[in-house]
């Protein structure tokens, strides 16, 4: 091990500023080609530039105003800044591999153009810091596309259980017939789905609302730093109270993923419910050509590719919250180079979501219900007696004993081969004294079935109008919260 000490003067002989690495200070050597790719996030994380210029110019102000940097000096910075962000948005903007991420290369570009007072407006910051800065105001920017979207999404689901009030379609349970229902209802039921999960992400909004700037590496920093100026510019509802958490916190991404995994998977339940609806065996809807393709052999096709592909990149979505979900679970406080690898699971998710979101309502709103299919399907089936075995309970026979007569009724009626509309009153009686009735036919028919379910959120006309205006109501909160929650700042 010798190595010859080198002379305070060779040492000062190095490679100028901007071509050298921020910490090349302390190296001898330059960093191998492999390890420098391997360690880069550039290709990925270049997609942060505008919110690292937005956070940067902040950073910058703030500095000014607190007298840590001269005006001058700080004016230079900032006019550098908004020159780089004019290159970034016209793709002009030379990207360099060898400066790692975003932040260097912004860095880089701002000392080349404006000299070595670039280097100043790192001052009272770190990476660790910024970066968190960027992926904050990254996540509130894509909850806010994907609250517009899912709305849009809401508000086409609520129109179509307007225009179909009147449909009934089997229910399911066990994907066997259960008892028939309103199309309405049905389409409903994935409204709520929907609007627990804007919920959520308003949810997830707030609590990535928190400002990280000026944790510094991890514990601070020792200029007088006005971060809650930083906050009110960036319209940040508040700070963190601790420096390490600021740092080391990227729950608000992984909340991220959490809500876009649910919501993938209402989505992709909806889409199996399109697969199958749209299937000859079905044969409840047709999918319009424009969201279907055919097959390169058989003319006859028609493929529900996008539903399938919806339901197929929910698997991905779950991947991306698993995936970050173990890359945190082993990580000391403060920030490890692991947590570099949040980005390309925020943006794959984020990206995969918003682009589900954007095709789903033409795609529903295209498709052609067939009717009379449905009729059919309703008239066809045993879907309707438990609205016997009801009426039998009603008149004070306990129900186990009323569910086993309409239980061998059917059965008679299947060994006959007769469906629910074949059956006559005489028929009936011989089950029961009290099936003798006109009303117990009118019973077994789909359209009374469903207008007897009248309990609060039923299938029910009425019930299901009511539920369309509780629906309406309930999509005006989220619209009132997330007005609030958007244009926050309230520090
Ligand atoms: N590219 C890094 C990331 O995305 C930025 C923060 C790097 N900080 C550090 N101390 N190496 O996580």
């Amino acid at each position: 091990m010798s190595k010859r000490k080198k002379s305070a003067g060779e040492v000062k002989k190095r490679l100028p500023v901007a071509q050298e690495k921020p910490w090349g200070g302390r190296f001898d050597a330059a960093l191998d080609k492999k390890a420098e790719s391997f360690l880069a996030s550039l290709p990925f994380d270049q997609r942060l530039a505008q919110e690292d210029i937005q956070g940067s110019m902040a950073h910058c102000r703030m500095l000014i105003k607190t007298g840590v940097l001269p005006p001058q000096d700080g004016e230079l910075i900032l006019r550098g800044l908004a020159e780089i962000s004019s290159e970034l948005a016209a793709g002009s903007f030379p990207f360099d591999l060898s400066f790692e991420d975003i932040h260097m290369n912004v860095e880089r570009r701002l000392v080349e153009k404006i000299g070595p007072v670039g280097g100043k407006l790192h001052t009272g910051r770190s990476r660790n810091d910024q970066v968190a800065l960027d992926m904050h105001l990254y996540v509130k920017k894509e909850i806010k596309q994907i609250d517009g979207l899912l709305t849009a999404l809401q508000a086409v689901l609520l129109e179509l259980a307007k225009k179909y009030l009147g449909i009934i379609i089997p229910g399911y349970t066990h994907l066997q017939r259960a008892q028939p229902v309103l199309f309405s209802h049905h389409l409903l039921a994935y409204f709520w789905m929907l609007q627990r999960d804007r919920e959520r992400f308003l949810d997830a909004y707030a609590r990535a609302d928190l400002m990280p700037l000026g944790a510094g590496a991890l514990s601070g920093s020792g200029f007088p730093l006005d971060q809650e100026e930083i906050a009110r510019e960036l319209h940040f509802a508040a700070l963190y109270e601790n420096s390490m958490d600021a740092v080391s916190d990227r729950d608000f991404v992984i909340e991220f993923l959490g809500c876009a995994a649910m919501l993938a998977m209402h989505l992709s339940r909806l889409s199996e419910e399109l697969i199958l609806w749209s299937s000859q065996e079905f044969s409840f809807i047709e999918l319009d050509d424009a969201f279907t393709t055919g097959s390169s052999m058989m003319p006859q096709k028609k493929n529900p590719d996008i539903p399938e592909l919806v339901r197929g990149k929910t698997g991905r979505i779950y991947g991306n919250l698993l995936a970050l979900l173990t890359v945190f679970k082993g990580l000391p406080l403060a920030y490890n180079k692991d947590m570099q690898e949040d980005k390309e699971p925020l943006f794959d998710t984020s990206d995969t979501i918003k682009s589900i979101l954007e095709l789903f309502p033409g795609l529903l709103w295209s498709i052609k219900l067939n009717k009379e299919k449905l009729k059919q399907a309703v008239r066809d089936d045993f879907s309707t007696v438990t609205e016997l075995a009801d009426f039998l309970a009603g008149k004070g026979i306990p129900f186990r004993e009323a569910h086993g007569i309409v239980g061998r009724l059917v059965r008679f009626a299947l060994d006959a081969g007769k469906l629910p509309a074949d059956l006559t009153r005489s028929e009936l009686a011989a089950f029961h004294p009290l099936l003798d009735s006109d009303l117990t036919l009118e019973l077994l028919k789909p359209q009374r079935a469903v207008e007897s379910h009248q309990s609060r959120g039923g299938t029910a006309p009425q019930a299901v109008k009511e539920q369309l205006s509780r629906a309406r109501r309930a999509m005006r909160r989220n619209d009132v919260r997330a007005k609030k929650l958007f244009h926050s700042g309230t520090l």
